[in-house]
């Protein structure tokens, strides 16, 4: 199969990119290249690739010629630059998703819909995890703007028939993530001895999905996916100070760097997800945080220095400031 992979040189992404040359198909990237795109990621798989907008219709055109499917990953996907600037997260994320399903339409293109549980909002600690018809209730405009993606992927299902499926997958984790993200963030920030900013009191619950883990989903739905139809892709549910202490335990980072500051404005407490439709289609997970994910992803950021190091002295410098150079005290 040819599939154009929009995002292909993010971080899930180019993990997708991976399993997709690994199982003897045909990868066509198109991405923007923004802060958090890197070519690097995917420079030793095979691949053709295209730099530019999904939100840009000729570029789409392009790109897409001869593909059989869109599995569309690109968007601005960090909760934190999302309450800093929403914008772009409107360009993207909904106007470009509705780009990409013009061209799925008129060139009759299977389309797989990278989303995410956070469109679902808080979940209550006591309520049970949220299967695929619970209600959009979303927190943040990173949510909201994953929200109205869905929705026109479910609109363009219905009023002109294409075939396409959503997944709503978890907080993921994995080998070539920007470091502004828990994990990556603080698993770099412990190795270069830096504090560590734990919003609130820092018993917020995520669950944690392997990269691999949530291509593989997202294969299998791509290729046993109804149109029309939605499905979680599940990680394992942990508190985020247990997550914490396994970076520390793992990096060997000293507790004196952990700083609890300043909560992220509308934080989520707890997102929960339920993904019996997808198992049922075949998938099971094969990595888990307290499994060996989390010690194989703290030993790639130690043994990988020289891919993150130049990113986090660029624009990223700018970034952290901003972010956290009150929080911090800095
Ligand atoms: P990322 O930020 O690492 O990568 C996004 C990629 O999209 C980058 O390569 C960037 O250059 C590209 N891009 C951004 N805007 C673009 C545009 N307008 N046109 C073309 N390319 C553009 O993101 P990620 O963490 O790999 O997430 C990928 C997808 O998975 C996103 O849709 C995200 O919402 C979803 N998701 C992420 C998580 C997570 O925990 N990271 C969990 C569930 C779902
Ligand atoms: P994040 O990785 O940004 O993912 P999301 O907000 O999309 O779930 O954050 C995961 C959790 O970690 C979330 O509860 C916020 C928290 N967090 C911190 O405590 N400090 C930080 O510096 C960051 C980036 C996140």
């Amino acid at each position: 199969m040819r599939v154009l992979v929009t995002g292909g040189a993010g971080f899930i992404g180019s993990h997708y990119v991976r399993l997709l040359a690994a199982q003897g198909d045909e990868a066509v990237v198109l991405d923007k290249l923004t802060y958090a795109g890197n070519r690097e990621n995917i420079a030793d798989v095979s691949h053709t690739f295209h730099q530019g907008d999904i939100a840009d219709p000729v570029a789409v055109a392009k790109a897409a010629e001869g593909c059989d499917a869109i599995v569309n990953f690109a968007a601005e996907s960090h909760v934190d630059r999302s309450i800093m600037g929403p914008a772009e997260f409107i360009l993207t994320d909904v106007l470009g998703t509705q780009v990409l399903l013009d061209y799925a339409r008129h060139h009759n293109l299977r389309y797989v819909q990278v989303s995410t549980d956070e469109v679902y909002g808080d979940i209550p600690l006591e309520a049970a995890p949220s299967t695929e018809d619970a209600p959009i209730r979303a927190s943040s405009p990173y949510s909201a703007s994953k929200a109205g993606g869905d929705l026109q992927v479910l609109a363009y299902v219905r009023t002109f028939g294409v075939n396409a499926s959503i997944t709503r997958g978890a907080n993921t984790y994995g080998p070539q993530q920007y470091p502004e993200k828990l994990l990556p963030l603080f698993i770099t920030n412990a190795f270069d001895g830096l504090e560590l900013p734990v919003y609130g009191d820092g018993r917020q619950r995520r669950e944690w999905l392997h990269a691999e883990d949530h291509c593989a989903g997202i294969d299998l739905v791509l290729r046993k996916g109804g149109a029309g139809e939605i499905y979680n892709v599940s990680g394992q549910e942990r508190e985020n100070m247990d997550v914490i202490r396994g970076i520390l335990d793992h990096t060997g980072a000293s507790p004196d760097l952990l700083r609890h500051v300043a909560d992220r404005p509308g934080h989520d407490r707890r997102y929960a997800i339920d993904s019996t439709k997808l198992r049922s289609l075949g998938w099971a997970p094969r990595h888990t945080l307290d499994g060996g994910g989390l010690a194989d992803t703290v030993a790639w950021y130690r043994d990988n220095r020289a891919w993150w190091e130049p990113i986090k002295s660029g624009e990223y410098r700018a970034y952290y400031e901003a972010q956290y150079g009150n929080r911090l005290g800095s």
